[in-house]
């Protein structure tokens, strides 16, 4: 592998501007780790594109590969975690924001970044879910925890076309629960129905700019990944004792709101972290993935793109108009 050379997508700054371009490296040139993996698939997340842009949150330090999931075969390994051969996932921490990331042929990781494919997962079906997949069902698995089930009443997902709100609307639809999208994008009704939509807002119709500290109860609970006002409404509109997720921020980090919400309806709001799961709660979602939350028609929701075409994934998912998940099939 020393004489091997790595494609990647590569993000810079040269002159006080921002750079991306596709680069060859040497496979020197990777971070320390102890895998070696030759990546098949990645994806383009939200976050990736954050990354892409330089956006200090997120692109912890330049240059930067960015990718914050990678599917691909194990072909250098110390690790006790994976064996060379071995189809491995790799996500989380700082993959893809600080350390080098899966837009790229081959990536080197800590071996604690990696686990083996849950039987009953494919490469493409892991990877099409990624980030996106976990976070939506970690998101659903919360709502349960927290007494909100499918015969509960209505269930409000946000950002319904994006990767994490397009797979909580599959995954609550499938697992029998009322569920109503809200979308900008009220061209994809059908496509949300489809999904498992019982019925489709627009955002407009889930924003409210009274000072009402409460208004109607309607929602047993709700998926929110794109926080700002819809948050900050939803949790107004929330029924007493329900349960509010908040993954995402796209449509504003700010939420201004009273206690009101909690204090006399006893709802919680939930904070949803997936970088920074354990390796063990990692596993164990996943396995869920695979078996009793396994989501049938995958290849529905994905669009397949080259590293070559990252950079207009990128541009697509900041200006809002990605529906369900760009994969970047890394190898072609
Ligand atoms: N906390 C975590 O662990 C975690 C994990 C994964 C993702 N996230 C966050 O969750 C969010 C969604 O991630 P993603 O990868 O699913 O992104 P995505 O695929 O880009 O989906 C975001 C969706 O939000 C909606 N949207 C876009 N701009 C909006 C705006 N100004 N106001 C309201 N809605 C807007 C759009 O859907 P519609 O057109 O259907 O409304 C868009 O497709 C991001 O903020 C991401 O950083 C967090």
């Amino acid at each position: 592998m020393e004489s091997a050379r790595v494609t990647c997508f590569f993000v810079d700054k040269q002159d006080g501007e921002l750079v991306r371009s596709i680069q060859q490296h040497p496979v020197d040139s990777l971070p320390e780790g102890e895998v070696l993996l030759e990546v098949h698939f990645s994806a383009v997340n939200y976050k990736d594109a954050l990354a892409a842009e330089g956006h200090p949150g997120v692109a912890l330090g330049l240059p930067l590969v960015p990718g914050i999931d990678a599917v691909g075969r194990v072909v250098e390994s110390r690790s006790e975690r994976c064996a060379v051969g071995d189809e491995v996932m790799v996500s989380g921490a700082d993959f893809g924001t600080r350390s080098w990331g899966g837009w790229s042929t081959l990536a080197r990781v800590p071996g604690a970044y990696c686990f083996v494919l849950p039987e009953g997962l494919t490469a493409r079906e892991s990877v099409i879910l990624g980030t996106a997949g976990f976070t939506a069902a970690q998101s659903v698995e919360r709502l349960q925890h927290h007494g909100v089930e499918a015969d509960s009443g209505p269930v409000l997902v946000t950002g319904a076309t994006g990767g994490v709100g397009s797979f909580a609307v599959k995954l609550l639809g499938q697992l029998g629960y009322q569920v109503v999208a809200v979308t900008g994008k009220l061209d994809q009704v059908d496509w949300l129905k489809n999904l498992g939509a019982t019925r489709v807002l627009s955002r407009e119709e889930v924003s409210d700019d009274s000072n009402r500290p409460l208004l109607s109860g309607k929602w047993a609970g709700a998926v929110d990944t794109v926080g700002g006002d819809i948050l900050e409404t939803t949790l107004r509109s929330t029924r007493p004792g329900g349960c509010v997720t908040a993954c995402g921020l796209v449509a504003g980090s700010q939420l201004n709101t009273t206690v009101y919400p909690f204090i006399l309806r006893g709802i919680s709001l939930q904070g949803i972290d997936s970088a920074n799961a354990s390796v063990e709660f990692r596993q164990r979602l996943w396995t869920r993935l695979a078996t009793d939350l396994k989501l049938q028609g995958l290849e529905d929701l994905a669009v397949n793109v080259s590293l070559a075409d990252v950079e207009s994934s990128v541009l697509a998912i900041l200006a809002g108009k990605v529906r369900g998940r760009h994969v970047v099939e890394v190898a072609s």
